[in-house]
């Protein structure tokens, strides 16, 4: 795994964004074989989708050959509602870049039969041979995507009842109104991320410096979706200082080192 240790958001969101850019460009991404990404909503990923705007305005990434699957998504309030992860994500990102509508996949929250629609979603994804990247956050509890403590690790996309903490924690997006918030949720498993080619974290303030010394120092454990990463080769979080609240002295030392040697994606996109 590695943890890549950023000042603040700021710059956090800007590495995310200049590193999933680099990975696009290096693989030359054709209609036959296009880069498939893994998207996630929230407010952690947000700064990083203006950063791949702006490389996008600026020429620097293309998306036309770009096909995504998002993580997840709420069960019962309509497509267009203002806090639907498909509003989200066209409002956040994709109206702003050049991507098919034909290749941006989300789960449908609405469908008549949702199991059936979980397993369409994970065939897709085998169709185009898997994801290359798989985006993410956390919750202050350790989860990604909607896998809530206690999830399996080696879950696949499902339907999956929400917990009172995540109900509490995404009411500030609903009128502060537990009652307005759903509470299921489609969503992938920890496995269908692990599964990915590469997994990129993003974890940034104070409120989830627990779940990051989770992820990082913990025991691979389901109570810790996030602790998944550890068995994942190619596994990247990236943080800000804020968020490295709870680590251990040695840990975050042996990290800043490592990565004192390691390219800056920003170099890679002149
Ligand atoms: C929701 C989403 C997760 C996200 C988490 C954290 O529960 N399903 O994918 O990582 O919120 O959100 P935020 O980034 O706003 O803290």
């Amino acid at each position: 795994m590695r943890l890549v240790i950023e000042p603040n958001y700021a710059d956090l969101s800007r590495w995310a964004g200049n590193y999933v850019a680099a990975r696009i460009n290096e693989a030359k991404p054709t209609p036959e074989k296009p880069f498939v990404l893994g998207c996630p909503t929230g407010s952690s990923p947000l700064g990083m989708y203006r950063r791949l705007i702006e490389l996008y305005n600026e020429g620097k990434v293309s998306f036309e050959n770009v096909v995504t699957f998002n993580m997840d998504e709420y069960v019962g309030i309509p497509r267009d509602h203002e806090q639907s992860y498909h509003t989200f994500m066209w409002t956040n990102f994709f109206n702003h870049i050049n991507i098919k509508p034909e290749n941006v996949n989300i789960l449908n929250g609405n469908a008549e039969d949702l199991e059936a629609e979980c397993r369409r979603f994970e065939e897709k994804i085998e169709s185009y041979g898997g994801i290359d990247l798989f985006m993410g956050g956390v919750g202050p509890d350790g989860h990604i995507a909607f896998n809530e403590p206690g999830s399996s690790l080696t879950s696949r996309t499902r339907i999956k009842t929400l917990t009172q903490d995540t109900i509490i924690a995404n009411s500030r997006f609903f009128e502060n109104n537990v009652d307005l918030v759903p509470k299921t949720a489609l969503t992938v498993g920890v496995g269908t991320v692990m599964a990915a080619r590469s997994v990129m974290l993003m974890v940034n303030g104070h409120n989830k410096a627990r779940a990051l010394r989770h992820g990082v120092e913990g025991g691979i454990s389901q109570m810790w979706t996030i602790s998944a990463l550890q068995m994942h080769p190619k596994s990247i979080i990236v943080c800000d200082e804020a968020a490295c609240a709870e680590l251990q002295v040695q840990t975050y030392r042996y990290f800043k080192d490592i990565e004192s040697s390691n390219l800056d994606p920003d170099s890679q996109l002149a």
